[in-house]
């Protein structure tokens, strides 16, 4: 394959090998010895990666992998983990994107880990939290640079009872993108990709490119999927293969829902169930997605193959069927406050050049304002309003949220389902209006999930008293 003779390229950025088995990600080890709790270590650092023969990658990684171990826990456990941060001269964290953690513990920028310290993250899993989490940095003004080096992990909470059948396995594919000079280095972003938020030159699952997966005829798969790259719309398809729906970021829906595609923005979260019935190849692929764009550079992303999945003549053992109720979820009900936060993008001309501002309701991040105090049990309704040019995910913090209505062009529509969420896309001139309640008090932070517009100062903090 390409990859071997880049010294006629040398500008040009670097070929992956493609078709490799999919490696499952590692297991974190459980290291409590004892019913009831979840207690590990994990350590961040750098490491190199090998994507292309006879070079090494400097990267960043948690336990030396990237992405970092996958950690499965399970409800009603404890969760004690021991981050060390060995990054050489830069502040980290580990926030839990999604779960249900007190303030204290949520590794956000106004807490963070010094360089060459530890501290241990503790946490209750209540029951009803089972679902498709991820870990990642958060530190002020370094979480893009340090989450596009390597650092990201998914977080798995099983629950105790699992309506899906367990025959369907439980895959976890993590997307993350990856841009790699011809040297194997991975170069600093350009003022357009401050912009844009970064995007790769090759789309990764499990640290793989175009990975093979192989699965019997008749096999039925359960896939989660998790976008952890910076800035990458996935507008997803499956080809020669049925996709079902069954879960959101946080957790199971009440009723499957069939798909003919999804769209993942960064940070969001997706469970299938993937029914193989036709022999041949099967390929999960990409279609194009317009999200918005600052200058030239904008990704070809139609007609990717993401993962390519063998489906081989000899039947699969008979798979039993999806049960038709997954769980029931509870509408959140009335709210009594209601609250309005408009995105938009600036431009202002300084000496250094072209500088863009990316705001949330006029203002940029600033650690030491609170923007909104809450009342810890309240609904609220949260009107998200997208003025801007580019699309934004907007992420809360804290808890997971339900998607009522969205508004674009003078339409209203309705979700086609009941969800919990802690992440959604906002579409350029779009209006999401969402339900949220905070149960527990403390800070918690809201912003746009283009890592670099975080970074950029569209994030706000929301109190909870
Ligand atoms: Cu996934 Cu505030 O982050
Ligand atoms: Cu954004």
């Amino acid at each position: 394959h390409a990859g071997h003779d880049m010294g006629a390229m040398a500008h040009a950025p670097a070929a992956l090998p493609e078709g490799e088995a999919l490696r499952e990600l590692p297991l974190l080890a459980n290291e409590a010895g004892r019913p009831g709790l979840f207690r590990a270590r994990l350590t961040a650092g750098p490491a190199t990666a090998r994507f292309v023969e006879g070079k090494d990658t400097p990267i960043l990684a948690y336990n030396g992998t990237s992405p970092g171990p996958l950690i499965e826990a399970h409800e009603g456990e404890r969760v004690e983990i021991t981050f060390a941060n060995r990054i050489a001269g830069e502040q980290s964290t580990i926030h839990w994107h999604g779960m249900p953690v007190p303030a204290g513990q949520d590794g956000n920028p106004m807490d963070p880990v010094a360089a060459g310290a530890d501290r241990v993250y503790a946490f209750d899993l209540p029951e009803g939290s089972a679902g498709s989490y991820w870990y990642h940095p958060h530190p002020h003004g370094r979480t893009a640079e340090q989450v596009y080096r390597g650092l990201a992990g998914a977080f798995i909470v099983k629950a105790k009872a699992d309506p899906v059948p367990a025959a369907y396995g439980d895959t976890a594919l993590v997307f993350t993108d990856l841009r790699l000079s011809a040297d194997g280095s991975m170069p600093e972003n350009t003022m357009i990709d401050t912009m844009n938020g970064r995007v790769g030159d090759h789309v990764l699952v499990n640290g793989q490119k175009n990975p093979k997966l192989a699965v019997a005829m008749g096999a039925k798969q359960r896939l989660r999927l998790y976008n952890a790259t910076n800035a990458r719309f996935l507008r997803l398809a499956f080809a020669n293969a049925a996709m079902t729906v069954i879960g959101s970021d946080g957790g199971l829906l009440e009723a499957p829902v069939a798909a003919d595609e999804i769209l993942l923005s960064p940070a969001e979260r997706v469970e299938l169930v993937v029914a193989f019935d036709r022999p041949g190849a099967a390929s999960l692929t990409t279609l194009a997605y317009d999200r918005g764009w600052m200058g030239p550079g904008r990704p070809a992303d139609a007609g990717l193959t993401l993962l390519t999945v063998d489906v081989s003549d000899a039947p699969a053992e008979a798979m039993p069927p999806l049960p038709e109720r997954l769980r029931p979820i509870a509408p959140l009900g009335t709210p009594t406050v209601s609250r309005r936060l408009v995105f938009t993008e600036t431009m202002a001309m300084n000496p250094a050049g072209m500088e863009m501002g990316f705001l949330i309701n006029g203002k940029a991040f600033d650690m030491a304002r609170v923007d909104i105090v809450a009342r810890a049990g309240d609904t609220e309704l949260w009107e998200i309003v997208n003025q801007a040019d580019m699309d934004h995910p907007f992420h809360l913090h804290g808890t997971q949220f339900q998607v009522v209505e969205r508004e674009r062009d003078g339409k209203l529509a309705k979700p086609p389902y009941l969800a919990w969420k802690d992440t959604v896309n906002v579409a350029r001139g779009e209006t999401v209006r969402l339900l949220t309640r905070q149960e527990r008090p403390g800070a918690r932070m809201y912003h746009c999930h283009i890592l670099e517009h975080e970074q950029l100062g569209m994030m706000g903090i929301l109190d909870v008293q």
